[in-house]
Order: structure tokens, then C-alpha cells, then sequence
């Protein structure tokens, strides 16, 4: 090859590297929607007693909870019922199965259940219709599909335990152009020093070397996550580390946007 063409050739690579890394397609992302499809496609034959997507997450290494039911409940009786009206509109980040969707739609008028694995999104709409919910599959990166200034309430659970605290910063830049009304948001996040979430460190750290899988929990604490609301200028109402030992669940005010 002449050296005007091995030239080129260079400048081409750097140019696709760049545009890859623009392009968030980058070789080393963490793949959140391989690991969840996988997980939804196999959930079956390694489930084949319980009814849906979910039910396997009682809150038990939470120190939460010791069975589905309980946990559900948890959830419904001190971050649903309290927060959530009738008329509204609510959206759920990484629906799974709907097992928390459940719980909301019997809470609001409106259920816009968004996800980056369109196997949860299926599994969710096998269990709930489409009857007051809409689907959404996100990419990781833009929550696009939702209109502006459309949610009352927007709402997250056991889902930001996996997601890089990055990419919880980034969804927190775009949650505030979504919201009106209340513009309430409940969220929430593992808190690696925690004794349960210090725990559960300990129990994966080695498989996550040099890179990671989109199913294994993140390293993210409540000092960081109050330090992004902060930043971006979220109120919080209420910063609850007990209810769930090993998590934390922040009910704050997004920004006016
Ligand atoms: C453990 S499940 C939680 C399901 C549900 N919230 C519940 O309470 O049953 C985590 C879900 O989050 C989704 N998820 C993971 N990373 C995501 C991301 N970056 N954006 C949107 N959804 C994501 C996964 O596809 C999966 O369905």
C-alpha cells in the first residue's frame, strides 16, 4: 500500500473510532439490553413455578422484605399510595416484567412503561394490556418516545441498581423536560457501603472486571446521587435509606424545565 493510502486508511479508522464514541456504540458499553432480552427469554425454563417476570425478586437481599408479596407491598404502601393520584400520568424506567407497573396502574390514569429490553416491554404487555399503558423502548442513552411535559410522576425501582451512575446522571438531565404538575419522581439505587449492598459487591466484583454485565448491580452510593440532584437542581422531599437496607429511595421534585 503507498503511503498516501495507508495514510487515509489511519485517518479513516480515527475518524470511525471518534464517530463510534459520538455515537455512544462504543465496544466496551455496558449491554443493559443483551443481558435483560437473555434474561426475559430464559426467565421460564428457569422459573417454571412462578407466574411472571419478577416474582423472584422478593427483597430478601434487600433486607426488605422475604417474599414477593410482602416487598409489593412494601413498595405500593410507602412510595405509591402516598405519591400517586388518580389523574395522573406515570412513567416507569425498566419495567422488567410489570411487576411495580402492576402496582402503578392501579394508582394513576396513565402508565407509560419504558424499557431498553424489548422482551421485558413484551412480558410487560402480556401481563397488563394496553388498556391506560403505553410502551416504550428506550436505547439507554435519550428517553425519546415520550412527549415533553407529559408525566406527573415519574418513577423507577430496582432498575437504577443496575445502571452505571452515569447513566443515571444522564437520565436525570432529560427526566425535567417530561415532567409537569407535581413533577414528582420517586427513585431507586443501590447503595454499594451498605452492609447488604457491600454484600452484594463482595458476591460479583471478580465477574466484573475490566468491563461488566448489564444484569450485575453498579457501585453507587447516596452521597453521589445526592450530589447529582443537586447539580441539577432537583428538591428532595425525602431520602429513605431504611426501608430498604441495602438501597436508597429518593422522592425529589425535578426541576422546571
Ligand atoms: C430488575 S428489572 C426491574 C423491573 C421492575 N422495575 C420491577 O420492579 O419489577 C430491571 C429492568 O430495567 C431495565 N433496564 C436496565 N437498564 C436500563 C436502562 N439503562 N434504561 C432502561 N431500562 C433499563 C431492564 O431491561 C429490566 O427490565
Amino acid at each position: 500500500m503507498s503511503l498516501a493510502r495507508e495514510g487515509l486508511v489511519a485517518i479513516r479508522r480515527t475518524a470511525a473510532r471518534a464517530r463510534a464514541a459520538r455515537e455512544h456504540t462504543g465496544a466496551d458499553r455496558v449491554d443493559y439490553e443483551g443481558a435483560w432480552d437473555e434474561y426475559a427469554r430464559v426467565w421460564h425454563a428457569r422459573n417454571p413455578k412462578l407466574g411472571h417476570i419478577g416474582d423472584e425478586w422478593t427483597g430478601e437481599h434487600a433486607g426488605a422484605a422475604s417474599s414477593v408479596e410482602e416487598y409489593s407491598q412494601l413498595i405500593e404502601d410507602r412510595y405509591i399510595t402516598p405519591y400517586i393520584q388518580s389523574g395522573d400520568a406515570v412513567m416507569e424506567i425498566g419495567v422488567g416484567g410489570g411487576k411495580t407497573a402492576a402496582l402503578l396502574k392501579k394508582h394513576c390514569a396513565e402508565l407509560i412503561c419504558t424499557d431498553i429490553s424489548a422482551e421485558m416491554l413484551k412480558a410487560t404487555r402480556d401481563r397488563l394490556g394496553d388498556d391506560g399503558v403505553t410502551y416504550v423502548k428506550v436505547n439507554g442513552i435519550k428517553l425519546s418516545g415520550v412527549h415533553p411535559h407529559s408525566l406527573d410522576v415519574c418513577f423507577s425501582f430496582d432498575t437504577m441498581v443496575h445502571m452505571e451512575p452515569r447513566d443515571i446522571f444522564n437520565y436525570l438531565t432529560q427526566i425535567p423536560k417530561l415532567m409537569r404538575n407535581r413533577r414528582l419522581c420517586i427513585l431507586h439505587h443501590n447503595n454499594t457501603l451498605s452492609e447488604f449492598g457491600w454484600k452484594r459487591f463482595l458476591s460479583e466484583w471478580d465477574k466484573n472486571l475490566m468491563g461488566r454485565a448489564g444484569g450485575s448491580f453498579s457501585v453507587m452510593t447516596n452521597d453521589l446521587m445526592a450530589r447529582f440532584l443537586d447539580h441539577l437542581g432537583y428538591e428532595v422531599l425525602l431520602q429513605d435509606s431504611e426501608s430498604i437496607p441495602r438501597d436508597c429511595v429518593w422522592v425529589v421534585r425535578a426541576p422546571e424545565r
